[in-house]
């Protein structure tokens, strides 16, 4: 299939494209750049082994700009990331977030649907549940009361899709609801890089094992679980990539049913880690300290939150393959790799 990625630049798309060329895939990606660097897209070229990742720097809200894109080629189905995603920014500056999300999104939708593409994959999360009412959480669990704009833009744009789905039954809509994505590529090319101080878990351990950061602040050991720690689904990237490859059969087989045809999948493990087993296993692989120490619960944190992700093995054959030995040690080796991420372009 020909698909179009907006957000193809950033942490997750880079490895999505990775894994759609591998499955004989091609992409077009369209971002805006504002959370993400070119050098990605190159560094995505050099691993898949052509000369380039075709990218058009466009902003979803930007109908012109979507209008040349779609007039350009024709695509079977769109893997729609881009967005932003800061929880925190997010409450300081909510308009910001429901203007880029939501409206961006109903522009592409729109672009879309006028291009005869009617097929999307799109990027939900966990936070949809809330504080879930049931663990391991199941595409059943209903959904829950969001603590952030952020939250809420993924929420309502489930809703969005699927009375768009609703309305007009040739649409094929995917909400792939992610748990904690961590991980890099096993080349150490290409992997997350946030902008400032980092909000997750993941980046913050491994800028303090690099020695950007003095220590880790563990938010709270006062949780009910089994160390007091936060305990979450941490996925490794490549097999969260690996799903969006698995989803696009939604498209091309009938597996959905009539009652309803919007897809739902929980992309986890199914395991929950605590964070101080995320940090000690960090150790234990990478042999390098990451020192620290407990402070406060953040504000909007649940105790755990972890899936069960049998539906999606169940209808798309695809299930998570690495462990977090491998997250650690992948998420190391690509900031060992690049201390400041990428270089500017
Ligand atoms: P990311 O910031 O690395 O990638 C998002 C990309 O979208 C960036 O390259 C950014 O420049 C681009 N973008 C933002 N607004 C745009 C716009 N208006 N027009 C064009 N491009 C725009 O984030 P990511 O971690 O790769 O996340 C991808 C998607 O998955 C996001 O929608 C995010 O909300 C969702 N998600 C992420 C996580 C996570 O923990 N990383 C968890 C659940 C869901
Ligand atoms: N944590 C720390 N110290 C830090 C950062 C995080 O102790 O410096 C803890 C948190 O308190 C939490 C756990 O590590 O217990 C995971 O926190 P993250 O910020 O890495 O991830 P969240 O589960 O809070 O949220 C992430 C994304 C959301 C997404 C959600 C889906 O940020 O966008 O996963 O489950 F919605």
């Amino acid at each position: 299939m020909n698909i179009l990625v907006t957000g193809g630049a950033g942490y997750i798309g880079s490895h999505t494209l990775i894994e759609l060329y591998k499955a004989g895939h091609t992409a077009v990606v369209v971002d805006n750049l504002s959370n993400s660097n070119p050098v990605s897209l190159q560094r995505v070229a050099e691993i898949i082994g052509i000369p380039e990742i075709p990218f058009c720097k466009v902003d979803i809200r930007d109908r012109e700009g979507l209008e040349k894109v779609f007039a350009a080629q024709k695509f079977d189905a769109c893997i729609h990331f881009a967005g932003l995603k800061a929880v925190g920014e997010s409450v300081e500056k909510p308009w910001e977030y429901y203007e880029n999300n939501i409206g961006g999104t109903l522009i592409l939708v729109d672009m879309m649907r006028k291009n005869g593409c009617k097929n999307i994959i799109f990027s939900s999360s966990a936070t949809v549940y809330g504080d879930p009412a049931e663990i391991p959480i199941t595409e059943n669990c209903p959904k829950g009361q969001c603590t952030n704009p952020y939250g809420w833009t993924k929420s309502m744009l489930e809703q969005v899709l699927m009375d768009i789905q609703k309305a007009d039954p040739a649409w094929n809509v995917v909400l792939l609801r992610y748990f904690n994505p961590v991980g890099a590529h096993q080349s150490g090319r290409i992997g997350e890089n946030p902008n400032g101080i980092p909000n997750n878990l993941m980046p913050y351990i491994t800028q303090v094992a690099v020695g950007k950061r003095k220590e880790l602040g563990v938010f709270g050991n006062d949780y009910p679980t089994p160390d007091g720690t936060g305990v979450r689904d941490f996925i490794h990237v490549v097999d969260l990539a690996a799903a969006h490859v698995a989803a696009l059969k939604c498209f091309t087989q009938a597996i959905r049913q009539s009652s309803n045809q919007t897809f739902v999948y929980n992309v986890g493990t199914g395991h929950g880690y605590s964070v101080l087993d995320m940090v000690k296993a960090f150790i234990r692989v990478n042999g390098v300290d990451v020192p620290y120490s407990i402070k406060p619960r953040r504000a909007g944190d649940i105790a755990t939150c972890y899936c069960n992700p049998d539906k999606a093995a169940a209808e798309l054959g695809w299930k998570a393959q690495y462990g977090i030995d491998d997250m650690v040690r992948d998420s190391w080796r690509w900031q060992s790799q690049n201390p400041d991420g990428y270089p500017e372009n």
